[in-house]
């Protein structure tokens, strides 16, 4: 599994960071995710992605 934030979207309510923070992070006003998503952490990531606002989080099977 793959995740990658869409910066034209991405607002940095940070809501993903909340719900996955091994996954996403924010060194500045948007989020950024980890390249490859370790199999322990892909349901929190599917989570992220779902409650995202602005579903600006794109994730790759
Ligand atoms: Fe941005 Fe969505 Fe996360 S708006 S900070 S990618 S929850």
């Amino acid at each position: 599994m793959k995740a990658t934030v869409d910066p034209d979207y991405c607002t940095g309510c940070g809501v993903c960071v909340d719900i996955c923070p091994d996954v996403f992070h924010m060194p500045e006003n948007l989020a950024i995710a980890s390249e490859t998503i370790p199999a322990d952490y892909e349901d929190d990531c599917q989570e992220a992605c779902d409650q995202c606002p602005v579903e600006a989080i794109q994730i790759e099977k």
